[in-house]
């Protein structure tokens, strides 16, 4: 604790709360208080009430309260010391003598500080001097240049065991100190220290106030290992608490910037450049507990970016994990995927800003993530899944710490699972599989463009079809059936069986012959898919092919493993009666392909829109049994049954 509690007492009691809400907030007098709109939660009426004879705030609306060092803290983001430290020269009070150890202690950073400045500034004018030609080079050849960079101070470590040390010698730092600020490193045997980086760029590390404590080097040969070594721990350096940009961002967001966290500096160095300023990335580790903490301090909803491949997808699911137990009232994140596996820097180089604008537009939000992990993916054919999804999902929430939000979460994942496995208007047993459910489409909570939009759309297994015939008055019942079974081996629940085929047939002939995929993106996006697992494998492939790589099916094959959607292809290429398709073998000539795959498309929508018509006949009859409400369902029977008969052959060729 570096301030005492009558110093801090002191300055409660000297600087005035209304000034400091004040700065931020318009204030009108209310009596003994004040009142403005709050700053922490959108209001339209204000209920942020200042108290300033007692020294504190209080929000009617969203319970927020503090003092003027609180409301400093949390409207800029600072620490509790740099809050008290600028309320204390806001009011001309002298900061307190700290006790001599603190003292020491504080002498003994300053001067670390300054080598880690010398060092920055030595590998500045190495990147600009004859030795830095290379690093130049690389830097020109990765846009690293130029004003928006400027701010990064990039450098370059001479490929020398001594350049640094000779140099910071020459400024009369010890040796020691440099191997405190891990910028030698001292072999065990005992041998002279020598310079920790060597041949390569050069990334400073600020820290919220702007002090280089670190730098991470990125060497220059493209095999070179490791890519980037960054500065041991220090006394200036935990990185498990500094974030690489943390400073601007800070400032960035509190003008209207998105927070956004990205896997990589150079990431975060080509979001700025872009126009993105409110970027940030942690140092050679995963996000941290307090990672989150620094960035919720900063805005309420943080966006985390992740790298579109294996190790990406697996980060934004610890992301998850680590932020549940965290939330606290209007406190969350938001997950944005890059496509393919790109990063931010590859994406905006390959496509732009607008890219990158639209990925992030497109960021989930954290209930919806965990749902769609939990449920939208997961396996649900049968009760039992179901049932494990549901207990899994809901322990999940359990995690939430914080009551409020975890009761919200609670009512909304029960919500969401009943519209799910009891989709609206059913009675009861109506599990007939595609009533209603089509239409629903998302389920009305997805967001974001096709390629990200989570989907509660479920489709029962075969069994759950076969059982599940809708329940009509008996006499009704019986004419329909004979009318609709009359034509001998089709049933009114057979176009279900032909409209999930087509799916797959579709689906395993983009697989097989990725140029479908380009080349009809938006009808593989827009085309109905009920199934969560074949609306993954879509959402995959769409993602593939906007990666802007050419496709081809061996590539493809490996982004789908990367992706976790390996087992459904190998499920789709199993199927005897898709793979006695022209389209979905590999020798079939392009023209041939298109033709199938463009019939094949036209007929899968015809048959759902049908089955959408025949569930709402059948809804219908059930509402009121008719003659008209039966001649209804029979024509539409009549129509799907002649779709499947006339073209398919036997029924199970498709
Ligand atoms: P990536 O391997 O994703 O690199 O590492 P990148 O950001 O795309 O870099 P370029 O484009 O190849 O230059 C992401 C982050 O992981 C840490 C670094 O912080 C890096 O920014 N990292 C990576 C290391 O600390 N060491 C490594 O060897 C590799
Ligand atoms: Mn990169």
């Amino acid at each position: 604790m570096r301030f005492s509690p009558r110093f801090v007492e002191e300055l409660r009691d000297r600087v005035s709360i209304t000034d400091v809400v004040g700065r931020k907030v318009k204030l009108v007098r209310r009596g003994r208080n004040h009142l403005g709109l709050c700053p922490f939660h959108s209001e339209k009426t204000p209920s942020f009430n200042v108290n300033a004879d007692k020294g504190f705030y209080h929000c009617f609306g969203c319970g927020v309260h503090g003092d003027a060092i609180t409301f400093v803290m949390e409207t800029e983001g600072l620490s509790f010391p740099e809050a008290v430290e600028q309320l204390a020269s806001s009011v001309g009070m002298p900061l307190p003598a700290r006790d001599e150890r603190d003292d020491a202690r504080e002498k003994s950073r300053r001067s670390l500080y300054d080598v880690m400045e010398l060092a920055s500034l030595f590998f500045e004018s190495e990147l600009k001097g004859s030795r830095g030609a290379k690093a130049r080079a690389y830097l020109d050849g990765r846009q690293l240049v130029g004003p928006s960079v400027e701010p990064f101070r990039l450098g370059f470590a001479p490929d020398s065991r001594s350049a640094l040390k000779e140099h910071l010698i020459s400024k009369g730092v010890l040796v020691e100190d440099m191997v405190e600020a891990g910028l030698l490193i001292a072999p065990d045997d005992g041998g002279a220290p020598y310079d920790r980086f060597r041949g390569r760029v050069i990334f400073p590390i600020a820290d919220g106030r702007g002090r280089v404590i670190a730098f991470g080097g990125r060497t220059l040969d493209p095999d070179g290992k490791p890519k980037y070594l960054n500065s041991p721990e220090t006394p200036l350096f935990k990185k498990s608490t500094v974030l690489f940009n943390l400073g601007a961002a800070r400032k960035a967001a509190s003008q209207g910037a998105m927070l956004i966290a990205v896997e990589g500096y150079v990431d975060v160095i080509a979001l700025v450049a872009a126009g993105f300023h409110g970027a940030v990335a942690p140092l050679g580790t995963a996000l941290t507990e307090e990672h989150l903490e620094m960035m919720w301090r900063i805005a309420p909803e943080p966006v985390l970016c992740f790298d579109g491949d294996a190790a990406g997808i697996k980060a934004a699911q610890r992301g998850i994990d680590l932020a549940l137990p965290l939330l606290e009232p209007g406190q969350s994140l938001r997950f944005a995927l890059l496509p393919g596996g790109q990063d931010p820097d590859d994406l905006i180089r390959a496509q732009g800003a607008a890219a990158m604008q639209t990925v992030l537009d497109e960021a989930v939000g954290l209930a919806d993530m965990l749902w769609r992990r939990e449920i939208a993916e997961a396996d649900l054919a049968t009760p039992e899944r179901r049932a494990g999804a549901e207990a899994n999902l809901m322990r999940h929430v359990g995690e939430i710490r914080e009551p409020k939000v975890r009761e919200h979460y609670r009512t909304a994942m029960g919500q969401r699972l009943k519209e799910l496995f009891q989709p609206a208007g059913s009675g009861g047993d109506r599990r007939g599989g595609y009533d209603g459910q089509r239409r629903q489409g998302g389920g009305g909570w997805s967001r974001g463009g096709p390629g990200y939009a989570p989907r509660a759309s479920f489709r029962p297994g075969p069994q759950d079809k076969i059982n599940g015939r809708p329940t009509w008055t008996p006499p009704v019942s019986e004419a329909l059936r004979r009318s609709v079974a009359g034509r001998g081996s089709v049933r009114s629940t057979e176009p279900l069986k032909a409209g999930a085929a087509g799916e797959e047939a579709l689906l395993l002939a983009g697989l097989t012959h990725p140029f479908l995929i380009e080349e009809f993106a938006e009808q593989f996006a827009s085309m109905p898919i009920a199934e969560p697992i074949l609306d993954k494998l879509r959402r995959e492939l769409l993602h593939a092919a906007s990666s802007g790589q050419t496709l081809d099916s061996q590539g493809l094959r490996d982004h789908l493993r990367l992706n976790g959607a390996a087992d459904i292809c190998e499920r789709l290429e199993r199927r005897p009666m898709l793979r006695a398709m022209a389209m979905t073998r590999r020798e079939t000539p392009h023209h041939e392909v298109l033709r199938e795959f463009q019939h094949v498309l036209a007929r899968h929508r015809k048959l759902t829109e049908l089955e959408s018509e025949h569930a709402q006949a059948a809804e219908a009859l059930k509402r009121e049994a008719t003659e008209d409400n039966v001649a209804r369902l029979r024509a539409i029977a009549e129509e799907l049954n002649s779709i499947i008969g006339a073209e398919a052959g036997p029924p199970d060729a498709f």
